[in-house]
């Protein structure tokens, strides 16, 4: 076995998921990618701006220091769990950042309300996204921007591809698929179009390109089980087939390890809506 596969006695899945999904994901992976968000929101001082389905938070934070003191920063997420982390996090935070429990589809705010409204990597989740995009519009005041992001789809994605073709042989279909649901089939046009079919007539999209990097392919499955819905068919899964998971990912990227690890590309696409 290489030395970056240890054996899977290192299973601990003693935290609740949020606080694994902020100590394990958002450092590597949301937060990278949030700042690349609110660089193309283009967040100006004094904006009102609104963090949908906003996790623990990380787009919001990262957008306080752009919106300085005169700003208005919300968070606002369906998961209770997420925003108490969200809380704990900015207990401190000067201006305070508001989070709010609600949901994209029947957002809790009063029409032209905000300047800028970001969503990173959520939309794939919403069981009504176009109309959570119709919601976004709503909010949205005049000459103002829509900034979301959405993984690309799982063949862009090739650690996920491996990880979940593995979860799905030695754990189950349903964690498979629950690996599988970040990751949407849309192509470039189809989200274009939702956007449009909400009323955004100035739709634009990027693919980006960027890598996540893990100190091993145990800590690999470990983080993203532990962060994840995952942790429940993982934890109750038989020791064997737990090594062995981590053994056939560790085969199958065998491409993407290295010296430190393990790290493989992510794409998303990033899309604006103006108004
Ligand atoms: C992958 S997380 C992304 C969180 C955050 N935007 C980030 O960048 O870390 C997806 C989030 O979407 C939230 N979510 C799913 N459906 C939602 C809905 N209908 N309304 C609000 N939030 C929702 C989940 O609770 C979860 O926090």
């Amino acid at each position: 076995m290489n030395k970056h596969a240890t054996p899977s006695t290192g299973w601990q899945l003693e935290q609740n998921a949020p606080e694994a999904y902020e100590e394990y994901l958002v450092p590597p992976m949301f937060k990278p990618w949030a700042d690349q968000l609110i660089a193309t929101a283009g967040i100006s001082e004094g904006d009102r701006v609104l963090d949908v389905a906003c996790g623990t938070g990380i787009v919001a934070r990262r957008a306080a220091s752009h919106v300085g003191a005169n700003g208005t920063l919300v968070g606002m997420d369906i998961n209770e769990g997420m925003l108490a982390v969200a809380k704990k996090t900015t207990a401190d935070m000067q201006p305070p950042i508001n989070w709010r429990q609600g949901d994209a589809t029947d957002l809790p705010f009063t029409d032209e309300s905000f300047e800028v409204v970001c969503c990173q990597q959520a939309l794939q989740f919403i069981d009504d996204p176009l109309l959570a995009a119709e919601e976004i519009r709503r909010i949205l005041a005049p000459g103002g921007r829509a900034a979301l992001s959405v993984w690309r789809p799982l063949d862009h994605n090739p650690a996920y591809t491996v990880l979940a073709d593995a979860l799905e042989q030695h754990i189950s279909e349903e964690a498979g698929a629950m690996m599988r649901s970040p990751f949407p089939a849309w192509r470039k046009e189809d989200l274009r179009t939702l956007l449009q079919d909400a009323g955004f007539d100035d739709v634009s999209l990027t693919i980006e390109i960027g890598s996540i990097r893990y100190p091993s392919t145990t800590e690999f499955v470990r983080r993203e089980a532990a962060s994840s819905p995952l942790a429940e068919p993982i934890k109750n899964a038989e020791k064997h087939a737990r090594d062995t998971l981590v053994q056939d990912v560790e085969n199958r990227l065998h491409r993407y390890i290295d010296d430190d690890g393990i790290v493989s590309p992510m794409e998303a696409y990033i899309l604006t809506a103006d108004l």
